[in-house]
């Protein structure tokens, strides 16, 4: 039997990290994969300071040593001095995926204006995609709706495991496949 894949889940939050309000990002994220994915999996859950140096920790943690396909980060995103999270990521990955931040900020435009104020990205480290998302939980189903079609197919090409979706939920798209669905 395989192993189920490792995803990290990483809130980024002084306050939700400190214990001030609960985290909803996180487990926002959990939700969301839990419904969209068919294929076995596991969380890897962090929630961490607003802390350049300890989320690039983190995302390397979960990367080389947890050995996550897909780390999925949550918060930090915006122009406030605190906001670090693009920098941090973009301190451990090999390869800018500069598609995911302009998509995710095209569809979140038609919800909201403030959409322009998340410099997301995504980039690969090894055998691991890190994508950032918003802290809002609301942003996190806006976001993973348009780029999760996508997700398994880069996790195939940057050799990980064989992820698949629930067709009723998101239909992943692998090029020369007839979508399943
Ligand atoms: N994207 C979506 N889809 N939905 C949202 O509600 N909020 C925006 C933006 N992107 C939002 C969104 C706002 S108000 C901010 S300030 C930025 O994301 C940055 O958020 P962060 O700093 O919590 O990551």
């Amino acid at each position: 039997m395989t192993s189920p894949a490792k995803i990290g889940i990483v809130t980024v939050s002084d306050r939700a990290s400190a214990g001030v309000y609960a985290d909803e990002g996180g487990p926002a994220i959990l939700d969301y994969l839990g419904k969209a994915l068919a294929s076995p999996w596991q969380a890897v859950s962090r929630v961490i300071p607003d802390d350049r140096v300890g989320i690039a920790r983190t995302l390397t943690e979960l990367a080389d040593v947890e050995g996550c396909c897909l780390i999925v980060t949550t918060g930090g995103t915006g122009p406030a001095p605190r906001d670090v999270t693009p920098e941090a990521t973009e301190d451990v990955i090999d390869k800018l995926m500069p598609g995911f931040g302009e998509l995710m900020r095209q569809v979140s435009l038609a919800k909201v204006p403030t959409a322009i104020l998340s410099r997301q990205l995504a980039g690969i480290r090894g055998k691991s995609l890190i994508v950032n998302l918003p802290g809002r939980p609301r942003a996190i189903a806006e976001c993973l709706d348009a780029v999760m079609p996508a997700i398994p197919y880069c996790i195939d090409l940057i050799e990980g495991p064989y992820l698949e979706t629930d067709p009723a939920v998101i239909v992943a798209f692998r090029p020369g496949q007839k979508p399943k669905g």
